[in-house]
Protein backbone atom coordinates (compact mmCIF):
# COMPACT_ATOMS: atom_id res chain seq x y z
CA UNK A 1 0.00 0.00 0.00
CA UNK A 2 2.75 2.52 0.97
CA UNK A 3 5.68 1.95 -1.96
CA UNK A 4 6.26 4.03 -3.87
CA UNK A 5 4.04 6.65 -2.46
CA UNK A 6 4.54 8.17 0.64
CA UNK A 7 8.10 6.10 0.60
CA UNK A 8 10.64 5.05 -2.13
CA UNK A 9 14.24 3.63 -1.40
CA UNK A 10 13.39 3.81 2.45
CA UNK A 11 13.14 7.61 2.39
CA UNK A 12 9.33 8.55 3.40
CA UNK A 13 8.38 11.30 2.22
CA UNK A 14 6.25 14.29 2.84
CA UNK A 15 2.38 15.04 2.43
CA UNK A 16 1.89 18.68 0.79
CA UNK A 17 -0.44 19.43 -1.01
CA UNK A 18 -1.99 16.13 -1.97
CA UNK A 19 1.37 15.16 -3.27
CA UNK A 20 3.98 12.79 -1.74
CA UNK A 21 7.25 15.14 -1.76
CA UNK A 22 10.87 14.78 -1.65
CA UNK A 23 12.50 18.01 0.60
CA UNK A 24 15.28 19.65 -1.38
CA UNK A 25 17.60 20.12 1.68
CA UNK A 26 18.81 16.47 1.43
CA UNK A 27 19.11 16.15 5.06
CA UNK A 28 17.62 12.94 6.05
CA UNK A 29 17.12 11.45 9.69
CA UNK A 30 17.37 7.71 10.05
CA UNK A 31 15.26 6.05 11.90
CA UNK A 32 17.07 3.07 14.24
CA UNK A 33 14.58 0.28 15.33
CA UNK A 34 15.02 0.93 19.29
CA UNK A 35 14.51 -3.00 19.43
CA UNK A 36 17.97 -3.92 17.80
CA UNK A 37 19.55 -1.16 16.44
CA UNK A 38 18.91 -1.72 12.59
CA UNK A 39 17.49 1.34 10.13
CA UNK A 40 13.82 0.95 9.62
CA UNK A 41 14.01 4.08 6.85
CA UNK A 42 14.65 7.82 6.20
CA UNK A 43 12.89 10.58 7.13
CA UNK A 44 13.56 13.87 5.77
CA UNK A 45 14.42 17.28 8.08
CA UNK A 46 12.10 19.76 6.18
CA UNK A 47 12.83 23.17 5.72
CA UNK A 48 11.45 26.50 6.76
CA UNK A 49 10.31 27.57 3.04
CA UNK A 50 9.00 23.62 3.01
CA UNK A 51 7.08 23.95 6.25
CA UNK A 52 6.19 27.07 4.94
CA UNK A 53 4.69 25.76 1.89
CA UNK A 54 2.67 22.89 3.89
CA UNK A 55 0.82 25.36 6.13
CA UNK A 56 0.09 27.30 3.29
CA UNK A 57 -1.51 25.01 1.63
CA UNK A 58 -3.28 24.16 4.49
CA UNK A 59 -4.56 27.41 4.62
CA UNK A 60 -5.30 27.57 1.23
CA UNK A 61 -7.06 24.10 1.30
CA UNK A 62 -9.47 24.93 4.74
CA UNK A 63 -12.11 26.76 3.02
CA UNK A 64 -12.82 24.12 0.52
CA UNK A 65 -13.38 21.73 3.00
CA UNK A 66 -15.29 23.14 5.51
CA UNK A 67 -17.71 23.80 2.47
CA UNK A 68 -17.98 19.83 2.24
CA UNK A 69 -21.31 18.52 3.83
CA UNK A 70 -20.38 17.54 7.25
CA UNK A 71 -22.04 14.00 6.96
CA UNK A 72 -19.43 13.65 3.33
CA UNK A 73 -16.44 14.56 5.61
CA UNK A 74 -17.68 12.00 8.27
CA UNK A 75 -18.12 9.69 4.90
CA UNK A 76 -14.35 9.88 4.07
CA UNK A 77 -13.48 9.70 8.04
CA UNK A 78 -15.62 6.28 8.00
CA UNK A 79 -13.48 5.40 5.11
CA UNK A 80 -10.18 5.91 6.62
CA UNK A 81 -11.57 3.74 9.91
CA UNK A 82 -11.94 1.23 7.84
CA UNK A 83 -8.75 1.02 5.68
CA UNK A 84 -7.14 1.37 9.13
CA UNK A 85 -8.89 -2.12 10.30
CA UNK A 86 -7.60 -3.58 7.19
CA UNK A 87 -4.15 -2.54 7.12
CA UNK A 88 -3.89 -3.45 10.82
CA UNK A 89 -0.94 -5.94 10.70
CA UNK A 90 1.04 -3.72 8.58
CA UNK A 91 0.60 -0.75 10.53
CA UNK A 92 1.52 -2.37 14.07
CA UNK A 93 4.83 -4.13 12.42
CA UNK A 94 5.99 -0.71 11.54
CA UNK A 95 5.23 0.39 15.39
CA UNK A 96 6.92 -2.67 16.74
CA UNK A 97 10.33 -1.63 14.85
CA UNK A 98 10.06 2.08 15.26
CA UNK A 99 8.90 2.14 18.85
CA UNK A 100 9.41 -1.18 20.27
CA UNK A 101 5.91 -1.77 21.27
CA UNK A 102 4.63 -5.50 21.81
CA UNK A 103 2.36 -6.81 18.82
CA UNK A 104 -0.60 -6.99 21.14
CA UNK A 105 -0.41 -3.45 21.98
CA UNK A 106 0.74 -2.32 18.54
CA UNK A 107 -2.50 -4.11 16.97
CA UNK A 108 -5.13 -2.85 19.51
CA UNK A 109 -3.54 0.79 19.15
CA UNK A 110 -4.56 0.75 15.35
CA UNK A 111 -7.88 -0.71 16.12
CA UNK A 112 -8.61 1.59 18.84
CA UNK A 113 -7.91 4.41 16.63
CA UNK A 114 -10.04 3.31 13.63
CA UNK A 115 -12.80 3.24 16.61
CA UNK A 116 -11.67 6.69 17.61
CA UNK A 117 -12.32 7.87 14.11
CA UNK A 118 -15.83 6.20 13.43
CA UNK A 119 -16.83 7.79 16.79
CA UNK A 120 -15.51 10.76 16.11
CA UNK A 121 -17.25 11.28 12.30
CA UNK A 122 -20.30 9.95 14.98
CA UNK A 123 -19.90 12.63 17.07
CA UNK A 124 -19.66 15.37 14.96
CA UNK A 125 -23.26 14.33 13.02
CA UNK A 126 -24.75 14.70 16.28
CA UNK A 127 -23.12 18.22 17.80
CA UNK A 128 -26.09 20.81 16.73
CA UNK A 129 -25.96 24.56 17.80
CA UNK A 130 -28.13 26.16 19.97
CA UNK A 131 -30.51 29.64 19.93
CA UNK A 132 -30.26 31.98 23.31
CA UNK A 133 -33.57 33.95 24.04
CA UNK A 134 -32.20 37.29 24.33
CA UNK A 135 -35.10 38.36 27.34
CA UNK A 136 -33.66 35.95 29.74
CA UNK A 137 -31.53 39.14 30.49
CA UNK A 138 -33.10 41.82 32.42
CA UNK A 139 -33.96 44.75 30.00
CA UNK A 140 -34.03 43.05 26.81
CA UNK A 141 -37.67 42.20 24.82
CA UNK A 142 -38.54 39.34 22.69
CA UNK A 143 -37.22 40.64 19.47
CA UNK A 144 -33.22 39.48 20.29
CA UNK A 145 -32.11 36.02 19.63
CA UNK A 146 -28.93 34.68 19.60
CA UNK A 147 -28.45 31.71 17.35
CA UNK A 148 -25.05 30.20 18.30
CA UNK A 149 -23.24 27.80 15.46
CA UNK A 150 -19.63 26.18 15.61
CA UNK A 151 -16.90 27.31 13.28
CA UNK A 152 -13.52 25.86 12.54
CA UNK A 153 -10.44 27.83 13.80
CA UNK A 154 -8.62 27.57 10.52
CA UNK A 155 -5.21 25.52 10.28
CA UNK A 156 -4.86 22.97 13.41
CA UNK A 157 -0.99 22.32 14.15
CA UNK A 158 -0.91 18.71 15.38
CA UNK A 159 2.21 17.70 17.49
CA UNK A 160 2.11 14.03 18.44
CA UNK A 161 4.64 12.16 20.48
CA UNK A 162 6.63 8.48 20.35
CA UNK A 163 4.85 6.54 22.41
CA UNK A 164 1.05 6.56 20.51
CA UNK A 165 2.28 7.52 16.95
CA UNK A 166 -0.86 6.64 15.11
CA UNK A 167 -3.41 6.95 18.27
CA UNK A 168 -1.91 10.21 19.58
CA UNK A 169 -2.07 11.90 15.50
CA UNK A 170 -5.07 10.87 14.71
CA UNK A 171 -6.97 11.82 17.56
CA UNK A 172 -5.81 15.15 16.85
CA UNK A 173 -6.13 15.05 13.00
CA UNK A 174 -10.47 13.25 13.43
CA UNK A 175 -11.66 15.98 15.82
CA UNK A 176 -9.77 19.01 14.11
CA UNK A 177 -10.90 17.78 10.67
CA UNK A 178 -14.76 17.06 11.41
CA UNK A 179 -14.53 20.48 12.73
CA UNK A 180 -13.76 22.25 8.87
CA UNK A 181 -10.46 22.66 10.18
CA UNK A 182 -7.26 21.48 7.83
CA UNK A 183 -4.31 19.83 9.56
CA UNK A 184 -0.69 19.91 9.64
CA UNK A 185 1.19 16.95 11.43
CA UNK A 186 4.73 17.35 12.84
CA UNK A 187 4.74 13.37 14.59
CA UNK A 188 7.74 12.57 16.67
CA UNK A 189 10.78 12.22 14.82
CA UNK A 190 11.12 8.70 16.43
CA UNK A 191 7.45 7.46 15.53
CA UNK A 192 7.33 9.84 11.62
CA UNK A 193 7.39 6.72 9.95
CA UNK A 194 3.75 5.16 11.74
CA UNK A 195 2.53 8.45 11.48
CA UNK A 196 3.15 8.78 7.64
CA UNK A 197 1.04 5.36 7.44
CA UNK A 198 -1.71 6.82 9.23
CA UNK A 199 -1.68 9.84 7.06
CA UNK A 200 -1.57 7.94 3.94
CA UNK A 201 -4.11 5.93 4.99
CA UNK A 202 -6.04 9.53 5.40
CA UNK A 203 -5.23 9.97 1.76
CA UNK A 204 -6.38 6.98 0.51
CA UNK A 205 -9.41 7.39 2.03
CA UNK A 206 -10.38 10.38 0.28
CA UNK A 207 -9.12 13.87 2.16
CA UNK A 208 -8.93 16.01 -0.36
CA UNK A 209 -5.24 17.61 -1.47
CA UNK A 210 -4.03 20.43 1.14
CA UNK A 211 -6.32 19.80 4.07
CA UNK A 212 -3.67 17.10 5.77
CA UNK A 213 -0.14 17.92 5.44
CA UNK A 214 3.04 16.52 6.77
CA UNK A 215 6.24 18.15 8.38
CA UNK A 216 8.94 15.72 9.65
CA UNK A 217 11.96 16.67 10.92
CA UNK A 218 13.24 17.41 14.55
CA UNK A 219 11.15 19.47 16.79
CA UNK A 220 15.10 21.04 18.21
CA UNK A 221 15.62 22.69 14.66
CA UNK A 222 11.84 22.92 13.08
CA UNK A 223 9.83 23.11 16.02
CA UNK A 224 10.30 26.89 17.09
CA UNK A 225 9.28 28.19 13.42
CA UNK A 226 6.00 25.93 13.01
CA UNK A 227 4.60 26.76 16.66
CA UNK A 228 4.94 29.93 16.19
CA UNK A 229 3.57 30.47 12.49
CA UNK A 230 1.52 33.00 11.32
CA UNK A 231 -0.32 31.17 9.57
CA UNK A 232 -1.26 28.40 12.51
CA UNK A 233 -4.42 29.11 14.06
CA UNK A 234 -4.57 26.13 16.99
CA UNK A 235 -2.05 24.20 18.11
CA UNK A 236 -2.80 20.28 19.65
CA UNK A 237 0.14 18.95 21.40
CA UNK A 238 0.92 15.94 22.84
CA UNK A 239 4.17 15.26 24.52
CA UNK A 240 6.63 16.28 27.70
CA UNK A 241 5.99 19.26 29.96
CA UNK A 242 9.48 20.53 28.83
CA UNK A 243 8.18 21.19 25.57
CA UNK A 244 4.80 21.87 25.88
CA UNK A 245 5.73 24.93 28.69
CA UNK A 246 8.51 26.31 26.20
CA UNK A 247 5.72 26.09 23.23
CA UNK A 248 3.49 28.00 25.38
CA UNK A 249 5.79 30.43 26.19
CA UNK A 250 6.44 31.34 22.49
CA UNK A 251 3.12 30.55 21.18
CA UNK A 252 1.62 34.62 21.92
CA UNK A 253 -1.95 34.38 21.61
CA UNK A 254 -2.04 30.94 19.71
CA UNK A 255 -5.12 28.71 21.36
CA UNK A 256 -3.25 25.43 22.83
CA UNK A 257 -4.86 21.97 23.62
CA UNK A 258 -1.99 20.14 25.55
CA UNK A 259 -1.82 16.62 26.86
CA UNK A 260 2.16 16.38 28.81
CA UNK A 261 3.24 14.53 31.29
CA UNK A 262 2.31 12.88 34.41
CA UNK A 263 3.21 11.13 37.58
CA UNK A 264 -0.03 9.35 38.18
CA UNK A 265 -0.05 7.70 41.81
CA UNK A 266 -2.04 4.60 43.00
CA UNK A 267 -3.45 5.31 46.31
CA UNK A 268 -4.18 2.02 48.14
CA UNK A 269 -6.20 2.14 51.30
CA UNK A 270 -6.58 -0.42 54.50
CA UNK A 271 -9.80 -1.85 52.97
CA UNK A 272 -8.70 -2.50 48.99
CA UNK A 273 -9.17 -5.27 47.44
CA UNK A 274 -5.56 -6.13 47.68
CA UNK A 275 -5.38 -8.47 44.20
CA UNK A 276 -7.69 -6.09 42.43
CA UNK A 277 -5.08 -3.20 43.48
CA UNK A 278 -1.68 -5.21 42.56
CA UNK A 279 -3.40 -6.13 38.97
CA UNK A 280 -3.93 -3.02 38.16
CA UNK A 281 -0.81 -1.57 39.52
CA UNK A 282 1.45 -3.94 37.63
CA UNK A 283 -0.23 -3.61 34.19
CA UNK A 284 -0.44 0.09 34.76
CA UNK A 285 2.99 0.77 35.80
CA UNK A 286 4.61 -1.72 33.20
CA UNK A 287 2.55 -2.03 29.92
CA UNK A 288 4.62 -0.83 27.37
CA UNK A 289 7.70 -0.91 29.90
CA UNK A 290 6.13 2.43 31.47
CA UNK A 291 6.65 4.57 28.51
CA UNK A 292 2.94 5.98 28.97
CA UNK A 293 1.75 9.14 30.54
CA UNK A 294 -0.99 7.37 32.48
CA UNK A 295 1.08 4.49 33.53
CA UNK A 296 1.00 4.22 37.58
CA UNK A 297 4.27 6.34 38.75
CA UNK A 298 3.94 5.69 42.59
CA UNK A 299 2.06 3.53 44.90
CA UNK A 300 1.24 5.24 47.93
CA UNK A 301 0.24 2.45 50.46
CA UNK A 302 -1.21 3.14 54.07
CA UNK A 303 1.35 1.11 56.32
CA UNK A 304 -1.09 -1.02 57.68
CA UNK A 305 -2.08 -3.34 54.47
CA UNK A 306 2.05 -2.45 52.70
CA UNK A 307 3.47 -5.80 53.51
CA UNK A 308 0.99 -7.60 52.20
CA UNK A 309 0.55 -5.30 48.83
CA UNK A 310 4.14 -5.21 48.43
CA UNK A 311 4.71 -8.84 48.56
CA UNK A 312 1.49 -9.40 45.74
CA UNK A 313 2.86 -6.60 43.59
CA UNK A 314 6.40 -7.94 43.54
CA UNK A 315 5.38 -11.47 42.69
CA UNK A 316 3.77 -10.06 39.43
CA UNK A 317 6.60 -7.89 38.72
CA UNK A 318 9.20 -10.99 38.71
CA UNK A 319 6.72 -12.39 36.09
CA UNK A 320 6.83 -9.72 33.54
CA UNK A 321 8.33 -11.03 30.28
CA UNK A 322 11.43 -9.18 29.33
CA UNK A 323 12.72 -8.98 25.60
CA UNK A 324 13.11 -8.03 22.25
CA UNK A 325 9.00 -7.34 20.60
CA UNK A 326 10.36 -8.14 17.18
CA UNK A 327 11.13 -12.06 18.34
CA UNK A 328 8.61 -12.40 20.82
CA UNK A 329 5.91 -11.36 22.77
CA UNK A 330 6.98 -9.41 25.97
CA UNK A 331 5.83 -7.30 28.35
CA UNK A 332 8.90 -5.16 29.07
CA UNK A 333 10.82 -3.95 25.64
CA UNK A 334 13.81 -1.84 24.93
CA UNK A 335 13.24 2.02 25.48
CA UNK A 336 13.27 4.63 22.65
CA UNK A 337 16.45 5.25 22.84
CA UNK A 338 19.78 5.40 25.11
CA UNK A 339 19.15 8.64 26.65
CA UNK A 340 15.61 7.85 28.05
CA UNK A 341 17.30 4.19 29.57
CA UNK A 342 20.04 6.79 30.80
CA UNK A 343 17.55 9.17 32.78
CA UNK A 344 15.42 6.38 34.03
CA UNK A 345 18.92 4.46 35.07
CA UNK A 346 19.52 7.76 37.24
CA UNK A 347 16.24 7.77 38.87
CA UNK A 348 17.00 3.94 39.88
CA UNK A 349 20.56 5.18 41.21
CA UNK A 350 19.88 8.28 43.17
CA UNK A 351 16.84 5.83 45.22
CA UNK A 352 19.80 2.87 46.03
CA UNK A 353 21.91 5.64 46.83
CA UNK A 354 19.00 7.56 49.10
CA UNK A 355 18.39 4.23 50.69
CA UNK A 356 15.53 2.57 49.38
CA UNK A 357 15.09 -1.43 49.14
CA UNK A 358 15.50 -2.55 45.91
CA UNK A 359 12.99 -5.58 45.54
CA UNK A 360 13.00 -6.28 41.95
CA UNK A 361 15.24 -5.12 38.96
CA UNK A 362 17.22 -2.35 38.68
CA UNK A 363 19.53 -3.55 36.41
CA UNK A 364 20.20 -2.34 32.45
CA UNK A 365 21.43 -3.82 28.86
CA UNK A 366 21.50 -1.25 26.55
CA UNK A 367 18.58 0.84 26.21
CA UNK A 368 16.48 -1.95 27.87
CA UNK A 369 15.63 -1.50 31.32
CA UNK A 370 14.57 -4.79 33.40
CA UNK A 371 11.16 -4.20 35.32
CA UNK A 372 12.23 -2.14 38.72
CA UNK A 373 10.71 -2.36 41.93
CA UNK A 374 11.43 -0.17 45.02
CA UNK A 375 10.12 -0.09 48.27
CA UNK A 376 10.50 2.60 51.04
CA UNK A 377 11.07 5.18 48.82
CA UNK A 378 11.08 8.41 50.76
CA UNK A 379 10.26 11.92 49.52
CA UNK A 380 14.24 13.20 48.98
CA UNK A 381 14.35 10.89 46.37
CA UNK A 382 13.84 11.90 42.93
CA UNK A 383 12.04 8.62 41.66
CA UNK A 384 8.84 10.30 44.35
CA UNK A 385 8.69 13.17 41.91
CA UNK A 386 9.67 13.14 38.67
CA UNK A 387 8.34 11.23 35.26
CA UNK A 388 10.83 8.10 34.75
CA UNK A 389 8.97 7.15 31.22
CA UNK A 390 10.45 3.67 31.88
CA UNK A 391 9.52 0.55 33.95
CA UNK A 392 10.81 1.67 37.10
CA UNK A 393 7.76 1.98 40.04
CA UNK A 394 8.44 3.87 43.60
CA UNK A 395 6.33 2.03 46.64
CA UNK A 396 6.13 5.33 49.21
CA UNK A 397 4.27 4.05 52.58
CA UNK A 398 1.97 6.59 54.41
CA UNK A 399 0.45 6.45 57.45
CA UNK A 400 -3.19 7.64 56.46
CA UNK A 401 -5.15 8.27 53.39
CA UNK A 402 -4.38 11.85 54.05
CA UNK A 403 -0.48 12.02 53.79
CA UNK A 404 -1.33 9.95 50.92
CA UNK A 405 -3.88 12.89 49.08
CA UNK A 406 -0.71 15.45 50.52
CA UNK A 407 1.83 13.45 48.57
CA UNK A 408 -0.35 13.16 45.89
CA UNK A 409 -1.02 17.26 45.41
CA UNK A 410 2.76 17.77 45.89
CA UNK A 411 3.41 16.73 42.91
CA UNK A 412 3.78 19.31 39.88
CA UNK A 413 1.76 17.40 38.04
CA UNK A 414 -1.63 16.49 37.81
CA UNK A 415 -2.82 13.93 35.25
CA UNK A 416 -4.77 10.99 36.76
CA UNK A 417 -4.67 9.68 39.96
CA UNK A 418 -6.28 6.07 41.48
CA UNK A 419 -7.92 5.01 44.55
CA UNK A 420 -7.98 1.42 45.50
CA UNK A 421 -10.83 1.18 48.69
CA UNK A 422 -14.45 -0.69 48.93
CA UNK A 423 -15.35 1.95 51.00
CA UNK A 424 -17.79 4.37 48.50
CA UNK A 425 -17.43 7.58 51.06
CA UNK A 426 -13.52 7.00 51.05
CA UNK A 427 -13.51 6.97 47.34
CA UNK A 428 -15.41 10.19 47.67
CA UNK A 429 -13.24 11.93 49.58
CA UNK A 430 -10.04 11.42 47.99
CA UNK A 431 -11.79 11.94 44.66
CA UNK A 432 -12.89 15.21 45.84
CA UNK A 433 -9.61 16.11 47.38
CA UNK A 434 -6.75 15.03 44.67
CA UNK A 435 -5.67 18.32 42.13
CA UNK A 436 -5.64 15.89 38.89
CA UNK A 437 -7.73 15.77 35.95
CA UNK A 438 -9.72 12.05 36.50
CA UNK A 439 -9.69 9.91 39.84
CA UNK A 440 -9.93 6.13 38.71
CA UNK A 441 -11.86 4.34 41.29
CA UNK A 442 -10.56 0.55 41.70
CA UNK A 443 -9.10 0.71 38.39
CA UNK A 444 -5.42 2.20 36.82
CA UNK A 445 -5.07 4.88 35.01
CA UNK A 446 -5.78 5.52 31.78
CA UNK A 447 -7.18 8.04 28.62
CA UNK A 448 -9.28 5.30 27.61
CA UNK A 449 -12.13 4.95 26.49
CA UNK A 450 -11.74 7.24 24.74
CA UNK A 451 -14.85 9.77 24.39
CA UNK A 452 -14.22 10.17 27.94
CA UNK A 453 -12.72 13.55 28.99
CA UNK A 454 -8.60 13.43 29.44
CA UNK A 455 -7.61 16.70 31.08
CA UNK A 456 -4.33 17.20 33.20
CA UNK A 457 -4.04 20.15 35.39
CA UNK A 458 -1.04 21.60 36.74
CA UNK A 459 2.23 20.98 34.43
CA UNK A 460 -0.10 18.02 33.23
CA UNK A 461 -1.69 19.95 30.71
CA UNK A 462 -4.36 22.86 28.89
CA UNK A 463 -7.92 22.08 28.49
CA UNK A 464 -9.67 18.73 27.39
CA UNK A 465 -9.72 15.86 25.07
CA UNK A 466 -11.60 13.26 24.38
CA UNK A 467 -13.93 12.92 21.06
CA UNK A 468 -16.42 15.19 21.68
CA UNK A 469 -14.17 18.22 23.65
CA UNK A 470 -11.70 17.77 21.00
CA UNK A 471 -14.62 18.82 18.69
CA UNK A 472 -15.27 21.56 20.67
CA UNK A 473 -11.64 22.92 21.75
CA UNK A 474 -10.63 22.92 18.14
CA UNK A 475 -13.83 24.78 17.01
CA UNK A 476 -15.14 27.96 18.17
CA UNK A 477 -19.12 29.20 18.76
CA UNK A 478 -20.01 31.85 16.28
CA UNK A 479 -23.25 34.08 16.95
CA UNK A 480 -25.46 35.67 14.71
CA UNK A 481 -27.97 37.70 16.61
CA UNK A 482 -31.57 38.44 14.79
CA UNK A 483 -33.35 41.86 15.54
CA UNK A 484 -36.77 40.58 14.70
CA UNK A 485 -38.29 43.50 16.73
CA UNK A 486 -40.80 42.97 19.34
P1 LIG B 1 8.59 15.36 23.52
O1 LIG B 1 10.03 15.15 23.50
O2 LIG B 1 8.05 16.51 24.27
O3 LIG B 1 8.13 15.43 21.99
C1 LIG B 1 6.78 15.57 21.65
C2 LIG B 1 6.67 16.19 20.27
O4 LIG B 1 7.13 17.54 20.32
C3 LIG B 1 7.53 15.50 19.21
O5 LIG B 1 6.83 15.53 17.99
C4 LIG B 1 8.75 16.40 19.15
O6 LIG B 1 9.46 16.30 17.94
C5 LIG B 1 8.09 17.74 19.27
N1 LIG B 1 8.96 18.86 19.67
C6 LIG B 1 10.13 18.83 20.31
N2 LIG B 1 10.60 20.09 20.47
C7 LIG B 1 9.69 20.92 19.91
C8 LIG B 1 9.59 22.34 19.75
N3 LIG B 1 10.51 23.17 20.19
N4 LIG B 1 8.51 22.83 19.12
C9 LIG B 1 7.55 22.01 18.65
N5 LIG B 1 7.59 20.67 18.76
C10 LIG B 1 8.64 20.13 19.40
O7 LIG B 1 7.82 14.07 24.10
P2 LIG B 1 8.02 12.53 23.74
O8 LIG B 1 9.36 12.10 24.23
O9 LIG B 1 7.67 12.28 22.32
O10 LIG B 1 6.88 11.86 24.64
C11 LIG B 1 7.08 11.60 25.99
C12 LIG B 1 6.44 12.65 26.86
O11 LIG B 1 5.12 12.91 26.43
C13 LIG B 1 6.27 12.22 28.31
O12 LIG B 1 6.56 13.30 29.15
C14 LIG B 1 4.80 11.86 28.42
O13 LIG B 1 4.26 11.95 29.71
C15 LIG B 1 4.19 12.83 27.49
N6 LIG B 1 2.93 12.32 26.98
C16 LIG B 1 1.79 12.85 27.48
C17 LIG B 1 0.56 12.36 27.06
C18 LIG B 1 -0.72 12.91 27.60
O14 LIG B 1 -1.74 12.67 26.96
N7 LIG B 1 -0.72 13.60 28.72
C19 LIG B 1 0.51 11.36 26.11
C20 LIG B 1 1.70 10.85 25.61
C21 LIG B 1 2.91 11.34 26.05
P3 LIG B 1 10.82 15.42 17.87
O15 LIG B 1 10.42 14.02 18.12
O16 LIG B 1 11.31 15.69 16.51
O17 LIG B 1 11.73 15.95 18.94
O1 LIG C 1 0.77 8.37 26.99
C1 LIG C 1 -0.36 8.37 26.15
C2 LIG C 1 -1.60 8.69 26.90
O2 LIG C 1 -2.51 9.39 26.15
C3 LIG C 1 -2.15 7.49 27.60
O3 LIG C 1 -3.02 6.71 26.89
O4 LIG C 1 -4.48 4.78 26.64
O5 LIG C 1 -2.20 4.48 27.58
O6 LIG C 1 -3.95 5.60 28.93
P1 LIG C 1 -3.43 5.32 27.53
Amino acid sequence: MFKNLCCENNIYRNLVGGNWVTSETSKLIEIKSPCDGSVIGKVQAMSKEEADNAIANARDAQEGWNKIPLNERALILLKAADLLDKNADEIAEVMIREIAKDRNSAVSEVHRTADYIRFTADTAKNMTGETVPGDLFPGTGKGKISIVNRVPLGVVLAISPFNYPVNLSASKIAPALMAGNSVVLKPATQGSISALHLVRVFQEAGVPAGVLNTITGRGSEIGDYVVTHPLVDFINFTGSTEVGVHISKISTMTPLLMELGGKDAAIVLEDADLDLAAKNIVSGAYSYSGQRCTAVKRILVVDKVADELVKKVEEKVKTLKVGNPLKEDVNIAPLIDDAAADYVEELIKDAKDKGAKLLVGGNREGNLIYPTLFDYVTQDMRVAWEEPFGPVLPIIRVKDVDEAIDITNKSKYGLQSSVFTKDIDKAFYVADKVDVGTVQVNNKPERGPDHFPFTGTKASGIGTQGIRYSIEAMSRRKAIVLNIGE
